[in-house]
């Protein structure tokens, strides 16, 4: 039964709907002029924030907005939280300075020659072939490669490949809650014995610096070791490998913005970060309601859950005009909430843009024009949006691509 509170907000926003995925943006985007706090019966009932400014708010106040009942719409049938995301302050503040040191862009710049390779090598078989899916093919292993090679795990990168796909998509089966447990716990397994044989030893790699680390002169227990494991090893892989997905689909379907990131290669940032606000790869995350509250005229009362739209705030005319225009040149194009904001604001962006940048440069550099080869698939469950396969072929393999020129080269 819906009372009057929320009935004046209720929209249809059901975020479990597979057919959301084809229309996601637009539908976020109406729902926003109508009504930027919205109320949806789905999944148990929430509050979806839309607005861009909003959101803002509503991250910085975890005195309002608590993470610590889950982050996810419907909830997870996980056990244990996941660390730092789910965890409020000052214990929340005491693992970011314990994590983001290492994944600065600075600590990350003696990984960058790593990374090219992994990209190299990902990239071979469409070099061969001519033609390769960029998602299934290409896009899914290297996040994965590229963070069991930063955190130390050197053993048996495709195992947890396979976990933490088998992870995230027993996730997205929301009617099958001990699926998601099941899988859980297969993936906890494996990680709690990648921890075993680092604690107490003394580190040698960034897995065993953080397990071994002390907060407040205490050592970590095993709860939170696991816990902060696990979403450092899986936070990143569906979500860059959608982020890729998008940004070279971006690459191959707008006119001119190949010739032009060639021409001028100081806007590979920018098309980087405009590739992430037009298509967020994580368009919502949850809090839940701690105290009472007001937002514009709706009122919000304590253990309401609340979603994050990220993927409205995107779109949100207020903060980038012509929303749905791909623009290069925008104003604010940064202020995208991509990422999140505030306090858990991504803690791996700067390795996901790193992997960004390392594919798009080797697109541009090493590989000539790409185009599309079928359709594309898009896809997406409760939190996540992307592209599920991108079919495409090399273009006019002869050309040589203008930043790969030295001078002297011929023209061809
Ligand atoms: C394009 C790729 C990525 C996107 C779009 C993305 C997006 C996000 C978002 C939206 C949040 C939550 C913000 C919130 O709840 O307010 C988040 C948190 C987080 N992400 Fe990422 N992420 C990406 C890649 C990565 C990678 C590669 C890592 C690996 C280190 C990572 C690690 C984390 C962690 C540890 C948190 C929790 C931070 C906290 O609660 O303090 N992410 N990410």
């Amino acid at each position: 039964m819906t009372d009057d509170r929320r009935q004046r907000h209720l929209v249809d926003l059901d975020n479990r709907r597979t057919e959301l995925a084809g229309e996601l943006f637009e539908t976020l985007a109406e729902m926003q002029t109508r009504c930027p706090v919205a109320w949806s019966e789905a999944s148990g009932g929430f509050w979806a924030l839309l607005k861009h400014a909003d959101i803002v708010t509503a991250s910085a106040d975890w005195e309002t907005f608590t993470v610590t009942d889950g982050i996810m719409i419907p909830p997870t049938g996980k056990s244990m939280p996941v660390i730092p995301a789910e965890l409020d302050p000052p214990r929340h503040g005491a693992f970011r300075r314990l994590v983001l040191p290492h994944f600065t862009p600075k600590a990350l710049g003696p990984w960058e020659a790593d990374i090219r390779r992994i990209v190299a090598d990902g990239f071979a078989p469409l070099a061969e072939r001519g033609r390769a899916d960029l998602v299934t093919e290409f896009a899914r292993p290297v996040p994965v490669l590229v963070i069991c090679r930063v955190l130390g795990i050197r053993s048996d990168w495709e195992r947890i490949h396979d976990l933490g796909e088998e992870f995230m998509a027993a996730f997205a089966d929301t009617d099958h809650p001990e699926r998601g447990k099941a899988a859980a716990e297969r993936l906890e397994a494996f990680l709690a014995e990648e921890i075993r044989v680092r604690r107490g030893r003394p580190a040698q790699d960034l897995l065993g610096q953080l397990v071994n680390a002390e907060i407040d002169g205490e050592p970590l227990s095993d709860t939170e070791a696991l816990g902060l494991v696990q979403l450092l090893v899986v936070a990143g892989h569906g979500t860059t490998v959608d982020g890729i997905g998008t940004m070279v689909y971006r690459l191959i379907t707008e006119p001119g913005v190949r010739d032009k990131l060639l021409t001028d290669p100081s806007l590979v940032p920018r098309m980087i970060d405009e590739c992430l606000r037009l298509h967020p790869p994580v368009w919502n995350m949850a809090r839940t309601v701690r105290r009472e509250t007001t937002l514009r005229d709706a009122e919000l009362c304590p253990g309401e859950k609340v979603m994050l739209a990220f993927g409205a705030a995107n779109y949100d005319p207020e903060k980038f005009a012509d929303p749905f225009a791909f623009d290069l040149d925008r104003l604010g194009l940064t202020q995208h909430l991509t990422f999140g904001s505030g306090r858990h604001r991504c803690l791996g962006e700067g390795l996901a843009r790193l992997e960004l940048r390392t594919v798009l440069e080797y697109l541009l550099e090493e590989l000539p024009p790409l185009e599309l080869d079928g359709p594309v698939v898009w896809g997406g469950h409760t939190n996540s949006h992307g592209l599920r396969s991108l079919p495409v072929r090399v273009t006019d393999a002869g050309r040589k691509p203008v930043r790969a020129r030295t001078p002297g080269d011929a023209d061809v």
